[in-house]
Parts: C-alpha cells; structure tokens; sequence
C-alpha cells in the first residue's frame, strides 16, 4: 500500500522517490542473503553513503544535506522498509555526528565533510557490561598524559564496533555521576581500540553489535568534543535525535509487515475465498494499519518540534516507546495472519518480528523511554 505522505518541498518528495529506487533496486535484492549469512553489507552502506543518505539531517555548509529532521525519518522508515540493517546502520550514523556537529571546535568541524560525505562509518560508544541504562555510572577512564588521553575500560553493544572508522566514546575524566564524564572522538585505528568478537544476536545478523575494549588507547588532547564534564549532555542530546532514528526504523518495519500481510490475504484462499475477506483478518489487518499511522504521526510531532527549535526530548521518548511496541505488536500479528507459513523463513515475516525486537532495547530500553516520560509528568 502506498503511504500518502505529506512533504515540506518538492526536493523533499525527490528524495523519497530517490530513497524508494535505492531500496527497490540495491537493498531488497541482498537483504535476505546478507541477513542469513551474516555478512556486514559494508558495500551496500557505501552506495547508499554516495547517494547522500548518511549526512542527511547536517547543514549543507558542515557537507550534508541539509533536511528538516521531518524529511531524514521518512527516508530512514523506507529504507528500514527494505532492510532494517541498513536503516538502523544510517541512523547510528547520523547519531554519531552528532557530538562534532553540535559540540566540536573549529578544527573538529573540518572533518564534517568528511563524516558525512558518505565514505566513513561512525559508532557511539556509551554503555558499557556493567552500565547499560545508568549511564550516569560508566567507568571507562581516559586519563591525560602528555598530549594524549589515555583511555581504558570496555564499551559494549557497539553497532558497528570494529566495522566503523571512526568512535565517540564517553568516558570519566573526573569524578562519579554525570558530571564526570567527557566525550572524545577516536579514529578506529589508533593502537589499543580493540574490537571483540561480534554477539551472536537474535536478529540484525548482518550488523551485530561488539564489545569494544580500550587498553591505553592514546587519544590525542585535540579530539576532547565539547568541554571537559560535558559529555553526559552531549551523549543524551545525541541519544534524543537518535531515538527519533529507531522510532522511524520501527515505523519503516511495521509498515512493511502490514502491507505483506494484507498482500498475503488478498492471495491465501480458505473454504473458497480470500481470507482477507474474514473479518477475524481483515480486522486484524486494520488495526495493524491505525497502530503503524498513530506511530507516524506521533514520530513526525517530534521532529516537528525539533525542526522548529523547541524542545522536543520527552515527545521523542514516546514516539520510540510506541514505534517500537507497535512494531513488536505488528510483527508477531504479521505472523498470525500468514499462519503457519508465517512461522518460516520462505517468508520474511518471521525476519521482522526478531528484528523488531531489538528496537524495544537500543538507545534506551523502552522501560527507559517511560522513565523519561514519568519523571517529565512528575518533577517540577
Ligand atoms: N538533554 C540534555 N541534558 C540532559 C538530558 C537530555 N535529554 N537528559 C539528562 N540531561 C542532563 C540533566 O539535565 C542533568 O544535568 P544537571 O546535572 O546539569 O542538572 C544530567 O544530564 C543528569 O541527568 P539525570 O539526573 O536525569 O541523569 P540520570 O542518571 O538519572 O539518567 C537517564 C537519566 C534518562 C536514565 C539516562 O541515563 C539514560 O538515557 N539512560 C539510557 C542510556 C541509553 O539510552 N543507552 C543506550 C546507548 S546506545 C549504544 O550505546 C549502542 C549503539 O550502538 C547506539
């Protein structure tokens, strides 16, 4: 089914046209091959790089494109549509820039061109075995020495870790709690960053996330974004725009498991119809599709609002909170539609119910998300 789709510019409407051959033509052939095989689609993300898509939301003079917020997540939401990887891979991407776009120094900001021109892979590395959702309470440790940091301790869940170039990584400089912490921007081949051996995941197997290790990882001073303790609010402002990524990946999901399961009923014929013509299907089918718009339409106010300069944090806590539940609830109804063929993998049904999952549970667990939406109801 076609999305009607309501676009600020005619070179907005371009770019999901662009967007959509992108994904007929150069995701949907691989995705399945890649995800089965767990093969990091590296080539495919230097496509979809050179076609502009990795830098899309920074301004045309750092070297992006310059898109309202409103525009990126529809592009990310068609391209999870075809491969939820990729999405997902953009979207990490972009969050990664964050912290040079907003935070870095002159001399930090040359490199934008470079990061969002298409060709480099970035990762953002804040939790760590031992501190996922308190992330106020990381330990790893960068220490100056001469005119380097001296970074030690463990990351994990990296996306992209030991496959991107270049890493955030928010660390303790001083002391306990949030304000302790800084944010240093390392190149991946500085001796002592250690990629381990990727987690063997659920779903997303041509991404998998990695612990990285960092050993006396000498950092130089100049790579320090932002000032010294800043970097708790530099990694949750990141994490705010990133989250609206994820939500945008889980309305791109959902919507395709809505439109496969109303084309599976238009086919399947029982006791002599269409089952789609059962209203115990048909209804399901409908209320798939409401779930997937209200998740659009709350996804689409919260980057209005952070279009407009407003603040936008809690709106987008529950734009990813619902996104990611609709698409958790719309995969498995997916499956129910299509039955028993729903279950296999000749179908990619039973593919986006284990890759939605994960949604609930990237940048933010959505026990997190309700946290954020609780204290904002409840703290003056
Ligand atoms: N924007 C700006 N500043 C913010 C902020 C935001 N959204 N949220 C908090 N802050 C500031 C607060 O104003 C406060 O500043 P002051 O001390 O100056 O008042 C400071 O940060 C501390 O805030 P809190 O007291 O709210 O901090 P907290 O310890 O209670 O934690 C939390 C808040 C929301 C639970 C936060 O820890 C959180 O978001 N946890 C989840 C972390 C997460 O999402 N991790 C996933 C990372 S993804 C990844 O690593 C993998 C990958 O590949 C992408």
């Amino acid at each position: 089914m076609t999305v009607e789709r309501m676009l600020p510019t005619d070179e907005a409407y371009e770019l999901l046209g662009l967007t959509k051959e992108i994904a007929d033509g150069e995701l949907a052939p691989r995705v399945a091959k890649y995800e089965q095989e767990g093969l990091f689609p590296r080539d495919v993300l230097r496509t979809v790089g050179r076609a502009g898509l990795l830098g899309l939301p920074y301004p045309e003079a750092d070297g992006g494109a310059g898109q309202p917020y409103e525009v990126y997540l529809q592009v990310l939401e068609i391209l999870a549509g075809s491969w939820l990887g990729i999405a997902e891979a953009v979207s990490v991407h972009t969050l990664s820039c964050y912290p040079i776009s907003a935070y870095g120094s002159e001399r930090q900001r040359k490199s934008l061109p470079e990061l969002l021109g298409g060709d480099l892979l970035g990762a953002y590395c804040l939790s760590e075995p031992q501190g996922g959702s308190d992330a106020a309470a990381l330990t790893t440790r960068a220490v100056r020495d001469g005119d380097d940091w001296v970074v030690t301790g463990t990351k994990a869940w990296i996306t992209h870790g030991g496959r991107a170039d270049f890493y955030n990584v928010f660390c303790r400089t001083g002391g306990p709690g949030p304000a302790g912490i800084s944010c240093l921007v390392a190149d991946a081949d500085t001796p002592g960053i250690l990629p381990q051996t990727p987690e063997k995941t659920m779903g997303l197997r041509s991404s998998p996330p990695a612990q990285m290790v960092f050993d006396d990882a000498r950092v130089p001073l100049d790579r320090l974004v932002g000032a010294e303790g800043e970097g708790f609010r530099i990694a949750m402002q990141a994490l705010d725009a990133g989250r609206l990524g994820i939500a945008a990946c889980a309305v791109g999901l959902a919507q395709a498991a809505v439109d496969y399961a109303a084309g599976y009923a238009r086919e399947r014929i029982q006791f002599g119809r269409a089952i789609a013509e059962f209203q115990g299907v048909g209804f399901i089918l409908a209320d798939m599709a409401t779930q997937v718009s209200a998740a659009r339409a709350l996804l689409l106010n919260a980057a209005r609002l952070k279009d407009a300069g407003r603040p936008f944090t809690v709106e987008a806590a529950k734009a990813k909170l619902f996104a990611t539940d609709v698409a958790m609830r719309v995969t498995t109804d997916a499956i129910q539609v299509l039955g028993g063929a729903g279950y296999v993998s000749d179908h990619p049904v039973e593919r986006w119910f284990r890759e939605a999952k994960v949604l609930q549970i990237v940048e933010g667990t959505n026990q997190i998300q309700r946290l954020v939406i609780s204290r904002s109801l409840t703290r003056g």
